[in-house]
């Protein structure tokens, strides 16, 4: 009964709070569907927002804006409505509201993916990861520790096939996206492909805070129902949080041991971030490199893992595009067979797949949410700060205005139309675009095309016996992930 009355006289405050912020907005913010008291649009929003948006947006135009709870939320729908936010306003629209989630996490503060950019961590982290993490130069050193990653699931899939043995895509790619990641930061795994999803491993943490994060939660739009945590996200969120909290930890303490002794340095990522935190230590510490590593596996496995099980599946659609993927790949590829990211990034045709693969399931539908820092104009608009702003990025990609037959998976159109995920086009976002723009795009472009590259060389790929089709139902969360794992029987080629 005592919650029961909790409850009501929460959302009573959230009315009151939220009928007295949209009154003080009402005639600035873009216009929007009238919503219902207490819980503002939520019902017009399904398990496909990303899709309800699109089509709210062809009513309402390129900036509307919709309530959920009190949660006021600007959408962007077109690239000029994309390029307003991230580039024009990019400074004032870079901020972030942190989901209930994060609260799980031993020391929130520090995760640079949800803090301000007038934090100064945050400057000196996005300082660090432009040295270490998007630097070619730094990727090449590392190259060779992902290579062998790779090298190591070529063979766990040769070993399958002459089993006779289906694989999931899916879950290799993120074993494999985890190994990768682990390898260039630590210089070792984390992770196995054979099949488990125990509590308690690394790949099981990861996708636990991927989800509870990406997750939709009444205590975000309701922040009076936080104590409460009615879902038990942040209940779930913990659990994980502290298994990889300890783990680290120990890694951490155990690079630290290596350093004090006179062995040769690793030269990977954390070796750099130990130095620039010692050359920063007033505002980039143990703590921070900690969270920092939590957050670029959080951010860089499922993304990654998703793209390449989507261009499996598209490449497993379109035979004569996997044959043309393969026949250029054959061309860069040495006789001992050995594929090297340095030889495969400059090939046009996989590059052209990636992108088209992208487009049309855009790994980040709705980017991760930004928030005004500052009162902005946003076109004719006044939007007050710690307003929500979302770019609908899916429904930028599938514009017929701008994408000839935009539902059709068709690589060759990025052969010619000069378009590239690098944020300068702004109906092609990929990776987001301006400062907050995803620092892991050089390194993930290197993941997925190493990746896909191995995959259509090496092996060619049947569906299961007696199954004739792939069902490409998507799931939303933070990153778009494929509803039904694709299934395949690898058969090894060289
Ligand atoms: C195909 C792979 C990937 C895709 C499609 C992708 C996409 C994105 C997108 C859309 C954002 C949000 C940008 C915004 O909020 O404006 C983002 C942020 C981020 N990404 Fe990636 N990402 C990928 C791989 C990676 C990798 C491999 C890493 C790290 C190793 C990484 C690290 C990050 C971080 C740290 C952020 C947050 C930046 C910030 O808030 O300042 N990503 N990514």
């Amino acid at each position: 009964m005592e919650l029961f009355f909790l409850i009501i006289a929460s959302i009573v405050v959230s009315i009151l709070i939220n009928h007295g912020i949209r009154l003080h907005r009402k005639s600035k913010l873009p216009p929007g569907p009238v919503g219902f008291p207490i819980i503002g649009n939520l019902l017009e929003l399904g398990p496909k927002p990303h899709e309800d948006l699109a089509k709210l947006a062809q009513k309402y135009g390129p900036l509307m804006t919709i309530q959920l709870g009190s949660n006021t939320i600007v959408v962007a729908t077109t690239p000029d409505a994309a390029k307003e936010v991230l580039q024009r306003k990019d400074e004032a629209c870079s901020g972030r509201l942190a989901p209930d989630a994060l609260n799980a996490m031993k020391n929130p503060e520090a995760a640079m993916l949800w803090m301000s950019p007038a934090n100064d961590t945050w400057r000196a982290i996005r300082k660090a990861l432009n040295m270490y993490l998007t630097n070619q130069t730094k990727l090449e050193t590392l190259s060779g520790l992902r290579h062998e990653v790779v090298n190591g699931v070529v063979e766990f899939i040769r070993e399958s096939g002459r089993k006779k043995v289906d694989v999931d895509i899916g879950q290799l790619a993120l074993a494999v996206g985890l190994n990768q990641l682990s390898n260039t930061f630590l210089s070792q795994n984390v992770t196995n492909y054979e099949e488990h999803d125990n509590i308690g491993d690394f790949k099981h943490s990861i996708e636990t805070v991927m989800e509870m994060l990406g997750k939709f939660n009444i205590a975000d739009i309701f922040p009076v129902l936080k104590p409460l945590d009615p879902q038990n996200i942040r209940g779930r969120a913990k659990v994980a949080y502290d298994w990889l909290d300890e783990v680290i930890e120990g890694l951490v303490s155990k690079r630290l041991k290596h350093r004090e002794s006179k062995l040769p340095r690793f030269g990977d990522m954390l070796d750099s971030l130990l130095e620039y935190s010692q050359a920063n230590e007033d505002k980039f510490t143990l703590v921070h490199i900690k969270a920092l590593l939590v957050d670029l596996f959080i951010a860089g496995t499922d993304t990654a893992s998703n793209t390449v099980t989507w261009i499996m599946t598209e490449l497993l659609l379109n035979r004569d595009v996997l044959l043309k993927v393969r026949e250029e790949v054959s061309q860069v590829v040495g006789k001992d067979g050995k594929i090297e990211e340095a030889k495969i990034l400059g090939l046009t045709y996989l590059h052209a797949v990636i992108n088209e693969t992208m487009r049309l399931h855009t790994p980040v539908p709705l980017l991760v949410p930004h928030t005004t820092e500052t009162e902005v104009k946003l076109g004719n608009y006044i939007v007050p700060p710690r307003t929500q702003v979302i770019i609908n990025m899916w429904a930028l990609a599938r514009d017929p205005t701008f994408w000839e037959n935009p539902t059709s998976f068709k690589p060759e159109r990025f052969l010619t139309n000069g378009i590239d995920y690098k944020g300068q086009n702004f109906e092609f976002l990929p990776f987001g675009s301006g400062r907050r723009r995803c620092p892991g795009m050089p390194l993930g472009h290197r993941m997925v095309s190493l990746l896909v590259a191995s995959f259509v060389y090496h092996f060619d790929w049947k569906l299961p016996h007696g199954k004739q089709e792939i069902d490409k139902k998507e799931v939303f969360g933070l990153s778009l992930q494929k509803a039904v794992p694709l299934l395949v029987t690898p058969i090894p080629l060289k």
